[in-house]
């Protein structure tokens, strides 16, 4: 067995698993992906165990395409078909999986599975979303941020809709780089108490059931389904819920004139965003999309190939 005291690699199961510089560092390589400054293929000769409890677009073809052109071979790997949905422990498959790839993305319902998946594989963890956290998916969001408006810092971010993975994950990330954050969410579907209020310690972030007071002013404004995986049948309930947090043109006026628009997607046009919005000028989803490729190829250069995380140099 290996001492796993003595590990030498590191998981990414949520965003405070990197220090504020860490951070600044990994979009500074995730935006030389972006603009093809980075052909380095640190992952030759190895694989990547990918797990969908869930399913994905983005999150699969990212992992699955950024993982091949950093030189690595992805397995997907679906519980239909792996002994971990016949009941197999996730322990085991952790201890397996370690002695044959070198890196090991889950998405789950229950964020503590892939923490017992990192506590017990030898190779790095990454978190491809849980009912918690989409950390992967911030990061995506930060990259986008950043391409469109210079920077995050000074910034406001609005979120309008559900208390969800997607919120705790922002809360996470105000925390940690410090910006505005601002929610709105309808009651009885807050986020997570413990990131709520780590964030309030070392950020301005306001939780409002009014949605136009949260987006008041924001730089970016963000919402996600007010269904996510796993609530399917809570759906018409949520309809009434959510009812007045639509994303529309009358609340996007109330954002800055050129606030942007962010939506992790898969979106549901008529729900918590109009078509008007989502397909129009101030809508950066394609880019957010898109940027999910390259924050993944960041995460994997770093956690699987070596990749140094480097500061930025400061703008003169
Ligand atoms: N945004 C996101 O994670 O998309 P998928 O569910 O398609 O992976
Ligand atoms: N909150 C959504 C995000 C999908 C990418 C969900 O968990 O279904």
């Amino acid at each position: 067995m290996t001492d796993r005291a003595a590990r030498k690699h590191r998981d990414f199961l949520a965003i405070h698993d990197f220090t504020r510089a860490e951070l600044d560092a990994l979009l500074a390589l995730s935006n030389r992906m972006r603009t093809g400054r980075y052909t380095k293929r640190p992952l030759a000769g190895k694989s990547l165990a990918m797990i969908f409890f869930k399913n994905s677009t983005r999150t699969r073809v990212s992992f699955e395409v950024g993982a091949a052109q950093l030189g690595a071979t992805p397995l997907f790997l679906s519980p239909r078909d792996i002994q971990l949905g016949r009941g197999e422990p996730i322990a085991d498959t952790a201890r397996v999986l370690s002695r044959m790839v070198d890196g090991i993305m889950l998405r789950t319902h229950a964020h503590a599975q892939v923490v017992e998946l990192a506590q017990h594989a030898d190779v790095p963890v990454i978190n491809g979303l849980t009912d918690l956290q989409h950390p992967c998916q911030i990061l995506g969001d930060l990259l986008t941020i950043n391409q469109h408006l210079g920077s995050y810092k000074g910034k406001k971010v609005a979120w309008i809709g559900d208390g969800n993975n997607m919120a705790n994950s922002w809360l996470d990330a105000a925390a940690l780089l410090g910006f505005e954050l601002a929610l709105a969410c309808p009651d009885g579907y807050e986020p997570d108490a413990a990131c709520l209020a780590r964030a309030q310690k070392s950020a301005k972030v306001t939780l409002t059931r009014d949605p136009k007071e949260a987006i008041e002013g924001a730089h970016a404004v963000n919402t996600d389904v007010w269904a996510s995986m796993g609530h399917e049948d809570e759906q018409a309930v949520r309809e009434r819920s959510f009812k007045g947090f639509t994303v529309d043109s009358a609340m996007m006026a109330r954002a800055k004139k050129n606030a942007i628009f962010l939506h992790c997607l898969p979106a549901h046009r008529g729900e918590e965003v109009t078509a008007e919005v989502i397909d129009g000028a101030q809508s950066v989803v394609w880019d957010e999309a898109e940027n999910r490729l390259h924050v993944q190829k960041a995460v994997m250069a770093v956690l699987m190939g070596g990749e140094k995380l480097v500061a930025p140099a400061k703008k003169k």
